[in-house]
């Protein structure tokens, strides 16, 4: 069964590179996307947990005076803060450290691997009765989030068919939302315990997410191009055959595998494949430095969407301005993020990552102004409430249907073979760097006893978005309907704001043929020239 892909860029001859998708290939593919719901389950369920009375109580003091407390009982401002923000401590060094690990074990092998740390993470949380356990319980979850979510990114967008490369990657952001979904909905189911089930029953929960994903990824192949990079030519056929249903000695996958292992060797010409590597070739678009500033940014941009002020301190917060139901309304917001998400499956292929991008973060920013304006002039009104969350709703919608995915699809097209992984590895860090960020500083801008900001909070977050259309404008190329080697080729020959004109005209593979023929011809000029001499 054939499944067309949506995405076409003019390329005549040079399309030939890979088979056509088949159905079992795609579905292999969007296995792996599954890593999604750990991150996103991991990250959601501790802002419901923070808000629940017991936890108040058996986590926090007595003596609170912040309106938020069960009975007196709160904990401070610190401590919802790390405990909030050490999961992504923990990812950021997981992240980073599965760079070297995905070149050296394999992305697949790393993946479980990250999966194990996770759950030894699981149980210490599971087992907390104080913060001084639960801190070191989300670190160490944190590590193996770090490790599947960065090496999740790479393994899917080297395996995947580039016609749907990007949809691929944006199923892996759609499973982020339901993780956050079904965080938020066990959260609301147990809020109102009055035991430790309240938040055992979600930590525990964040298990069954490891094991489906640990063990299901002994079923599929490892990554063609890891095969590639340590000179295992078979492996790599036998991989790719799987991937894309086809004999390994089908044309499709001999062309497929020819463009891969041509496509090392030139990269390999110009660049090796160590950290200081990644930090070569200066400012000129196919520099590797230039690309890692780029993954880097671009997370960092994603963070600076401000989104996961609702994700992590949307109850919370909602809350403080006097909502009634912000257990609700904090679940709708999840809900609203996984509906929205799907629409880029096809708009990242058909209209491109780089209008999504600059036209998501419009989209953002208008709704950010609105409800800082709006918030600030009438602040506590049942109109400021209800602008509250309707244009909180259309801010998810924005970001769920443009930078959620698109952030993740880009990191993983512009770095080429040598350096990917541990490209991919930093910009994934970034995001957690970020992530720790905006979650340690958010609620010293936003309690009641620090900055108090409420709604003007969202100032904040719409010049942010502001800075994420001019990232977006200038810096960020088009990769759609190219493969991860037609990427490379494009960056050294255009700038981001032509990028999308672009028309692959060559492949690695007809290059190395000519270079050898050529090689041979001049070889055998000098021989034919030396017996004449
Ligand atoms: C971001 C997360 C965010 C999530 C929301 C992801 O792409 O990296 O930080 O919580 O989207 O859906």
């Amino acid at each position: 069964m054939k499944w067309s892909p949506s995405s076409n860029r003019a390329q005549g001859d040079v399309s030939r590179v890979e088979a056509p998708v088949t159905l079992r290939g795609y579905l292999l593919c969007v296995f792996a996307a599954f890593g999604g719901i750990l991150f996103g389950y991991d990250s959601g369920y501790i802002s419901g947990v923070l808000a629940m009375d017991y936890f108040k109580q058996e986590f926090g003091h007595p003596g609170s005076k912040d309106p938020s407390a069960y009975k007196g009982y709160l904990y401070d401002t610190w401590q919802k803060s790390l405990i909030t923000s050490i999961l992504s401590c923990g990812t950021f060094f997981g992240a980073l450290a599965a760079g070297s690990l995905a070149d050296w074990i394999g992305r697949r092998t790393t993946i479980i691997l990250g999966c194990w740390v996770f759950s030894a993470g699981v149980v210490l949380q599971v087992a907390s009765t104080t913060v001084a356990m639960l801190v070191p319980g989300r670190l160490i979850a944190g590590v193996g989030v770090g490790f599947v979510s960065a090496i999740i990114i790479l393994y899917m967008s080297e395996v995947a068919p580039k016609a749907v490369r990007g949809a691929i990657v944006s199923g892996y952001q759609f499973f982020i939302t339901i993780g956050l979904l079904l965080a938020s909905v066990v959260d609301q189911g147990t809020h109102s315990r009055m035991n430790t089930g309240s938040y055992r029953i979600p930590m525990s929960i964040q298990w069954v997410w490891a094991l489906v994903l640990g063990t299901g990824l002994f079923l599929l192949p490892e990554s063609p191009r890891y095969h590639v990079k340590n000179d295992n030519l078979d492996k790599a056929a036998e991989a790719l055959s799987i991937l894309r249903g086809q004999p390994k000695d089908s044309e499709f996958i001999k062309d497929e595998l020819a463009e891969l292992v041509a496509n090392y060797r030139y990269e390999l010409e110009n660049m090796h494949t160590s950290w200081l590597d990644c930090f070569s070739g200066g400012w000129k678009p196919s520099g590797n430095l230039r690309r890692v500033i780029l993954g880097i940014a671009m997370q960092m941009m994603q963070q600076w969407t401000g989104v996961n002020f609702i994700f992590y301190y949307g109850t919370t917060f909602f809350q403080q301005v006097g909502l009634k139901n912000a257990f609700v309304v904090s679940m709708i917001t999840t809900a609203v993020n996984v509906g929205s998400t799907p629409i880029s499956f096809w708009t990242v292929e058909k209209l491109g990552r780089r209008p999504l991008l600059i036209w998501g973060a419009v989209g953002m920013l208008i709704c950010e102004f609105i409800i800082a304006i709006v918030g600030t002039a009438d602040s506590g009104s049942n109109a400021a409430n209800y602008c509250l969350i309707i244009f909180t709703c259309f801010y998810i919608f924005f970001f769920a249907s443009t930078w959620g995915p698109a952030a993740w699809v880009v990191i993983g097209e512009i770095f080429p073979l040598p350096i990917r992984a541990k490209g991919v590895a930093m910009s994934t860090a970034s995001n957690w760097f970020w992530n720790f960020v905006i979650g340690y500083v958010t609620p010293y801008m936003v309690d009641a006893d620090q900055g108090n900001l409420r709604a003007k909070v969202f100032f904040v977050w719409g010049a942010t978005c502001t800075a994420c259309v001019v990232f977006a404008y200038f810096l960020v190329p088009e990769t759609k309907g190219l493969s991860l080697e037609q990427v490379d080729r494009m960056l050294e020959e255009t700038t981001a704001r032509t990028s999308a004109a672009w028309v692959p005209h060559d492949t690695f593979a007809d290059q190395d043929t000519r270079n050898q023929v050529e090689k041979a011809a001049a070889v055998g000029g000098a021989e034919h020239h030396e017996e004449k001499v």
